[in-house]
């Protein structure tokens, strides 16, 4: 399929650069007293594709719950988008639940996927060039939390945001702030949001998403030593740890750790890093909310909430926002 011409790279770096990104932050977080990995370097290929697991698992309910309240919501969530809005995804990997909101729309909307994949962003304009003929697909290939552009002939359109998943999850209270309040400089004065967030709930509910009883989050998590392994070419024992989920109430968090079973020391781009046995390296934080919490962090973010939409269970809210000109 021809390239178009709009398709914008934002960051794109070249095989010995992101070999680089990587092992920097490794050596750096595992030179902390408390040893930690960026959750980001979870999805390579083989990390994004247990992550399509993950979201098929029974224990894990936010993206079966999410997609429901879509779903059934769809009409109500598209309705205050203008016919003539630019769709804007930070991070858009397949599109999937994306559909569900393009199907309530009119083909005079624009849709600008980003995503740090181009293999993502390439299938997804197939397939939507397929479902939706007259629809305009803009990709852009970086991350979402660069600073983006969007081309200049959007420039007098409304904008509409769209983050679901809970991926705001990953990030602190005061982070998200920060990435909620750049979202707001991408979309506008006018602009709106459509934000998921998974909900606070019981512990026991809570960890065995993240401890699912195929092993399939432990294989995800785990997942980060093989990579070390392969790419910055470590003989770590990957059986001598293992995955361990937590729920903090107090900070309203799951964390993933991996935990080294025995005292050992590990060898990484040419340095040793000693573990403890029971020591663990921290690798990702998801962050819970309830509604009010999170309205509470959109607003200090210079948003207004709107309205918001919740299965019936209360699992997972889908969060409406719009600009405040006054931030
Ligand atoms: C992609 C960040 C939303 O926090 O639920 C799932 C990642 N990690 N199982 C989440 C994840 C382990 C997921 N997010």
């Amino acid at each position: 399929m021809k390239q178009p011409t709009s398709v914008i790279r934002v960051l794109e770096l070249t095989e010995p650069q992101r070999h680089d990104v990587f092992a920097t932050a490794v050596v750096e977080g595992l030179s902390k007293p408390r040893k930690t990995l960026p959750c980001q370097f979870l999805y390579d290929a083989h990390g994004s594709a247990l992550f399509e697991q993950i979201t098929e698992l029974p224990e894990y309910y936010p993206t079966r719950t999410e997609i429901g309240i879509l779903r059934e919501q769809a009409a109500e969530i598209t309705a205050s988008v203008p016919d003539d809005a630019v769709l804007v995804e930070f991070g858009s990997g397949s599109s999937i639940k994306t559909e569900l909101l393009l199907q309530h729309l009119p083909p005079t909307v624009a849709y600008v996927p980003i995503d740090v994949s181009p293999s993502a962003l390439s299938e997804a304009r197939q397939r939507l060039a397929h479902r939706f003929p007259k629809l305009h697909v803009y990709p852009i290939t970086g991350s979402f939390t660069d600073s983006v552009e969007l081309p200049a002939h959007f420039h007098q359109r409304p904008r509409v945001g769209f983050f679901p998943g809970s991926t705001i999850g990953n990030w602190t209270a005061e982070d998200a702030v920060c990435l909620l309040a750049s979202f707001r400089g991408v979309l506008n004065e006018n602009g709106r949001l459509i934000v998921g967030v998974d909900l606070k709930k019981d512990a026991r509910t809570l960890v065995r998403a993240y401890n699912d009883s195929a092993g399939i989050t432990a294989a995800f998590n785990l997942n980060l030593l093989v990579r070390i392994n392969r790419e910055l070419g470590s003989a770590i024992d990957i059986s001598s740890f293992r995955h361990e989920v937590i729920y903090d109430p107090l900070r309203g968090r799951i964390e993933m750790h991996l935990v080294s079973v025995i005292e050992q020391t590990v060898l990484i781009c040419g340095r040793r890093f000693h573990l403890r046995a029971g020591e663990s390296i921290h690798t990702e934080n998801s962050y819970k909310y309830t509604v009010a919490e999170f309205q509470d962090l959109a607003r200090q973010a210079g948003w207004s909430t709107g309205r918001v939409w919740t299965d019936d269970g209360a699992q997972f809210s889908i969060h409406e926002m719009t600009a405040r000109s006054n931030a």
